[in-house]
């Protein structure tokens, strides 16, 4: 691939903190911000690391031109991102990827952990300017991880926040917060007609892609493999998925067919040699 199109210098407009662990940081990129679409991302340079970090598009603001993404440490490529300042420049590619396919449907219930969560505010919006129903269901460690609980309100028809320490909606899971969920809504619709959209650990993935297929959902998972080259070429991401009749399978590339795949395709690591997000 000829990543000269997708290479771009990014002047950092603003860095914002979302919670005591994350913040967000808004980039100039016009080009990125005419074509980026629900679930795309982006590979950012950082001055730690050789290698671009992945990060999730979380927010595109058409009047400014930008695009923003959020981030809370891991190692030193993230936590160097995360000291950028107005005025910096940095090298990002993208937009990339293949994001979330959610145009077909009537409601959509979106579910995150972790920095999956980021993963879902443009998704949220975009559906509902589709005039797509929408839910949305966020799990965080503890309350002072959350993070854009107004833009989350602002996107989704019902919010419930879950933590397992208790202090938000419910105290749990995300599976306790979709069990939580208004039977009235779920059943507002044809089981064929609501996607379920999920980011998060690969463990949360793989129990909310069951709930999903209990009652007859459609499922579709981000998954955040460990990335290199982000555009193809180096396979650091494969993955197996099923394919073809029976027990047939394929690696597909988490950042080119991905990062977002029906969930009922993925082979998850503990089903083998899987994928392990
Ligand atoms: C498509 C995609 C979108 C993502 N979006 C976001 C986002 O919006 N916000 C955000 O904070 N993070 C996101 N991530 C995860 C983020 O890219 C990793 O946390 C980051 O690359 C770690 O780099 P590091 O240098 O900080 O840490 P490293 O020193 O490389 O690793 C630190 C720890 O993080 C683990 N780690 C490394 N890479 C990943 C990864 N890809 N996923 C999970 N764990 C990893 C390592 O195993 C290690 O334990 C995304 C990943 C992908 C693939
Ligand atoms: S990260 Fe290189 S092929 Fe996906």
């Amino acid at each position: 691939m000829n990543t000269g199109r997708l290479e771009q210098t990014a002047l950092v407009l603003a860095n914002v903190r979302l919670s005591t662990a994350a913040v967000l940081l808004e980039l100039r990129l016009p080009e990125t911000a005419a074509a980026a679409r629900p679930g795309q991302f982006l590979m950012l340079a950082n001055r730690r690391t050789y290698l671009r970090r992945p990060l999730a598009i979380c927010a595109v603001d058409h009047d400014r031109r930008s695009v923003s993404v959020a981030m809370e440490a891991k190692g030193a490529g993230i936590r160097d991102l995360m000291n950028l300042v107005h005025g910096d420049e940095i090298t990002v590619l993208g937009p990339l990827g293949r994001g979330w396919r959610y145009t077909d449907y009537q409601a959509v219930i979106a579910v995150g952990g972790g920095t999956g969560v980021y993963a879902l505010p443009t998704l949220l919006e975009a559906a509902r300017a589709a005039r797509i129903a929408t839910a949305c269901v966020l799990g965080f460690r503890e309350r002072s991880r959350l993070v854009l609980e107004d833009r989350f309100r602002a996107a989704a028809d019902t919010l419930l926040l879950a933590s397992e320490k208790g202090g938000l909606d419910v105290a749990g899971t995300v599976l306790d917060g979709l069990r939580a969920l208004d039977p009235a809504l779920l059943g507002r619709h044809a089981p064929g007609q609501v996607l379920v959209a999920c980011c998060g650990p690969a463990p949360m993935m793989r129990a909310v892609a069951a709930w999903a297929a209990e009652r007859g959902f459609a499922c579709q998972v981000s998954l955040e493999e460990r990335m290199a080259c982000g555009f193809g070429v180096c396979r650091t991401c494969a993955c197996r998925v099923r394919a073809g009749a029976g027990d047939g399978w394929t690696y597909e590339r988490v950042c080119c067919e991905g990062p977002v795949f029906d969930a009922a395709d993925i082979i998850w690591e503990e089903d083998g040699d899987g994928c392990e997000s």
